[in-house]
């Protein structure tokens, strides 16, 4: 925490907000990671470590506007060089009211800027100017119905009363002066606030989530008529501001980067590549945990078509018997990530001197494997080439760490990368490794590969395969009992996953057609050795996570 955000606020300034205009001329500053960058305007989100601020930057983008997140301890004097249009306080898991409460700079309110404070950044900034906060009679978490006590530019528009997700257990006891209640629910006597004069808006739920039925028209609305912004980006901007930014970082170094064959890889090899060409080289360990030819399609897409240097090593007897007997999934997934870096490290030797390495993290690997920002629980050890650049002594790269993955797709497609490439569905690092429950050898690979060819190829003919998230085949290690022709057989269970979700933090099950799921059904029993049995997963994300492992 900033020395500068601890001690008492000072009275707001009564100053209005100055018109949206043009962005402010770029002038240099530096970022949390010590980069220099230059002030884009837009909208600055103060991330208190919610699990949603990705999201509400996401939401900002979708209206074409250009968003950046920083941690809450950024000052406003720090913050004032990057020129922000608005701001944006983020919710956090933490309890506002606490002697060790994040804080937040009371400098931001002399900004003259529009401020949204979503659920903690509504709590903390009416303590800090001077209201009461408590433990909530009634915490509230998932939906409840919020009414809107007063129209303002923020809910204009919207019915007077609509579902909104909540998540706290502390809330708003007392407003600070200056300050009127909007909103309420049966719970939360103040779930919304704003300040009299200042375009400073408070609500107590999350807009950013698709659970808040007007989420979206309430940010529309901050935008455009609270802070009066234009639409200015696009993902054309965001590929142009990378491209420049990756060779302002990699300078005359190198580049290395590990290919997986899935698309964020994919987007990763081809973005550097645009940036410094043949200064990039990519490897790809072939672990033999891919799905049916796609080790060849990621050679004639990325090497072939785009002329990206790639160098392409066949490990897969050695990753076969690491594995060999294994059947604890974290105990895989840390095995093949270990294996992996080995392959790796030797191959990368041949290319001579490397100065970074360059991953394709994504916000949802970010969130679920690591902690971001003050703190996400870990769910799965996620596959990376983690440890690597400590021992290769290499910088990262990760340019993708902001997007979410219908994002990388639309930024793949400015790249010119095929739809094969870039509409595949994700695909874990482990591979099909964590798709065959135990221990995994090269018949029970073949079965699953074949298996899974099978239901992709219906959904395709069915032109379901760009309607759901994601969908695969998954090898239990059970055998049940059947009958083929007139003999009794005692073989394996194939069950089928589709699932639908929005960025792969939570997931439905695809409402698939039934005469869909009966074809690949009856085509895996009767062409797929080994198997007599197929079944579908109905489980939503959560409980259950989209991999079975
Ligand atoms: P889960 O199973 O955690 O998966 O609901 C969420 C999304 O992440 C993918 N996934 C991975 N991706 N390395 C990756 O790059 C991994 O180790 C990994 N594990 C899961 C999964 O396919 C889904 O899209």
């Amino acid at each position: 925490m900033s020395a500068r955000t601890i001690g008492r606020p000072r009275a707001p300034r009564p100053k209005r907000a100055p018109e949206a205009g043009p962005t402010p001329t770029p002038s240099p500053t530096a970022s949390p990671n010590g980069r220099v960058t230059t002030a884009r305007g837009g909208v600055l989100i103060l991330d208190f470590g919610s699990q949603t601020t990705q999201l509400i930057a996401r939401r900002v983008r979708e209206f074409g506007i250009y968003s950046e997140i920083r941690p809450s301890t950024l000052t406003a004097r720090e913050g004032r060089k990057l020129g922000p249009q608005a701001v944006i306080f983020s919710g956090s898991p933490s309890s506002a009211y606490r002697p060790d409460a994040y804080r937040v700079d009371p400098g931001w309110f002399e900004l003259g800027v529009p401020i949204l404070g979503i659920c903690y950044g509504m709590q903390l900034t009416m303590r800090e100017l001077g209201g009461t906060l408590g433990r909530a009679q009634r915490p509230e978490f998932g939906t409840v119905r919020y009414r809107i006590a007063r129209t303002d530019a923020l809910t204009r528009g919207l019915p007077r009363s609509f579902r909104a997700w909540m998540s706290h257990s502390d809330e708003v006891k007392s407003l600070p002066p200056g300050f009127v209640a909007t909103g309420r629910t049966a719970n939360c006597a103040l779930a919304g606030a704003r300040h009299e004069r200042e375009p400073w808006h408070f609500i107590q739920f999350h807009p950013e989530v698709v659970h808040t039925t007007q989420g979206k028209k309430l940010l529309e609305n901050f935008l455009f008529r609270v802070a009066r912004l234009t639409p200015n980006w696009s993902m054309g901007d965001f590929l142009a501001r990378e491209v420049e930014e990756i060779r302002r970082r990699v300078g005359n170094g190198r580049v290395v980067c590990g290919l997986s064959g899935g698309v964020d890889s994919s987007v990763v090899a081809a973005l550097i590549h645009r940036a410094i060409g043949d200064r990039l080289t990519c490897v790809f360990v072939d672990h033999g945990l891919l799905r049916q030819g796609e080790s060849d399609e990621v050679m004639h897409s990325l090497a072939g078509k785009l002329g990206v240097a790639v160098i392409r090593v066949d490990a897969r007897q050695r990753f076969l018997s690491a594995l060999a007997g294994v059947e604890d999934p974290e105990r895989k997934r840390k095995i093949i990530g270990h294996e992996f870096i080995q392959v790796f490290e030797q191959a990368a030797k041949k290319i001579g001197r490397v100065d970074y390495l360059a991953q394709g993290t994504l916000y949802p690997d970010v969130i679920e494997s690591a902690s971001a920002g003050h703190g996400a629980k870990v769910i799965k050890t996620h596959h990376n080439v983690g440890g690597l650049p400590e021992r290769m002594k290499l910088q990262l790269l990760e340019p993708l760490r902001q997007l979410f993955k219908d994002e990388v797709r639309a930024l793949g497609r400015e790249l010119g990368l095929p739809p094969m490439v870039v509409d595949r569905h994700p695909f874990p690092g482990p591979g099909l490794a964590v798709r065959i429950l135990g221990p995994v050898n090269e018949e029970d690979l073949a079965i699953l590969r074949h298996a899974d060819a099978i239901f992709i190829e219906e959904l395709r003919r069915a032109k379901r395969y760009g309607r759901v998230w994601q969908a695969f085949a998954v090898l239990l290690p059970v055998k049940t009992v059947g009958v083929k022709g007139d003999e009794r057989s005692y073989e394996r269970v194939v069950a089928l996953r589709a699932v639908t979700s929005e960025d792969g933090m939570t997931a439905d099950w695809a409402r698939l057609p039934a005469s869909l799921l009966t074809r690949a059904a009856s085509r895996i029993a009767n062409e797929v050795a080994g198997v007599n049995r197929v079944v579908y997963d109905v489980s939503t994300k959560p409980p259950a996570t989209i991999e079975w492992e």
